[in-house]
């Protein structure tokens, strides 16, 4: 009889580490490219609204990046790297580079003072962010 290879469950442990990973990735990715859908109407609310808005937002986002790395670094270690072959490694290091460039263009954008800067730190950050999770899914192979 000739053994198939076919579609297994997870185990318990990895659906914890896999779920809480795209969650987090989902709250940062998604919520940023549905702040920007909405930042036009909040504006119209005239007054701080935007700014208000972009508070509460980052009360919710930033613990989701942080939660990323966590169960980033707990991803890297339950996947025995040292088996992993070089382009693996290649993408795992491009998508680091990416998670930095999230993370500083996101914290960046916060910071910038004119309407040009914002634009462009923000738009780094949420290309950075788009980037690290196409990388994230072939890492999964
Ligand atoms: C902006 C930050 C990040 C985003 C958006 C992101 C997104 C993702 C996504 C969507 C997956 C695929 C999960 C799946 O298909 O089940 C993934 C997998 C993975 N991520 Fe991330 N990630 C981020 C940060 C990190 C960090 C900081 C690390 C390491 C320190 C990391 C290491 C990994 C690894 C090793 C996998 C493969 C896991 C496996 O095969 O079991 N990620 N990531």
């Amino acid at each position: 009889m000739v053994a198939v290879d076919g579609p297994q469950l997870a185990g318990w442990l990895d659906v914890t580490r896999l779920s809480l990973h795209v969650l987090a990735a989902s709250v940062w990715v998604g919520g940023q490219l549905v702040l920007a859908g909405l930042v036009p109407t909040v504006r119209g609310f005239g007054g701080d609204a935007t700014k208000r808005v972009a508070v509460a937002f980052g009360r919710l986002t930033w613990p989701a990046y942080w939660l990323l790395i966590v169960t980033g670094v707990w991803n890297y270690l339950a996947i025995n790297p040292g088996a992993a072959t070089t382009s693996w490694n290649v993408a795992f290091t491009v998508k680091m580079v990416c998670v930095v460039v999230a993370g500083v263009g996101s914290f960046l954008h916060t910071r910038a003072t004119s309407a040009r800067a914002r634009g462009v730190w923000a738009g780094l950050g949420t290309l950075g962010a788009i980037l690290a999770l196409i990388l994230g899914v072939a890492l999964t192979g």
